[in-house]
């Protein structure tokens, strides 16, 4: 082999070599880019706050009655009429929890007295509006509750509230 042509090989192999370190290079920083993605994403299990929750069966939840729902922090509220509304837990104001009162028919505040009735309009400031929303489907009587994404409203609608 001549001179010229050992030469010409041997800027082959490094560039060889030097294509496969910048090849390698790049498939490492797209991983690592897609592990910091993937890191970054919220965590959000089945059934917890922030994924869809199933509250029960229609039939579990007689007109007038109002539920805690820990796990999704919210109350489903069964109106008289048997509509129901998915109300936040967080008051309005400051974002106290807000417990509901059986013997007052009414959602208290313990921290400033902000009162909500039943469908979460204001009873009492200083909350400036309604308690917020979680939206309702109901399929083959599954209530199935999405706490993904409070709705806030500033006052009550008939059409806030779903029926079976
Ligand atoms: S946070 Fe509820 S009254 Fe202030």
């Amino acid at each position: 082999m001549k001179e010229e042509e050992k030469e010409q090989t041997q800027i082959t192999r490094l560039d060889f070599l030097k294509t496969l370190w910048f090849g390698l290079g790049g498939l490492v920083t797209i991983e690592l880019g897609g592990l910091t993605v993937a890191y970054l994403q919220p965590h959000v299990t089945e059934g917890e706050f922030g994924s869809i929750i199933t509250a029960g069966n229609v039939d579990d939840f007689p007109p007038g009655s109002v539920t805690h729902i820990p796990n999704g922090r919210f109350y489903l509220s069964r109106l008289q009429d048997g509509g129901f509304l998915a109300l936040y837990q967080r008051c309005t104001h400051l974002g106290c929890n807000v417990p509901w009162d059986q013997n007052l028919g009414k959602f208290v505040c313990p921290c400033h007295n902000s009162q909500f009735t039943q469908d979460g309009d204001v009873l009492n400031p200083p909350a400036p509006r309604p308690l917020d929303l979680f939206p309702i489907t109901i399929e083959n009587g599954v209530i199935k509750v999405n706490t993904s994404k409070p709705i806030s409203r500033d006052k009550i609608n008939s059409t806030d509230v779903v029926y079976a």
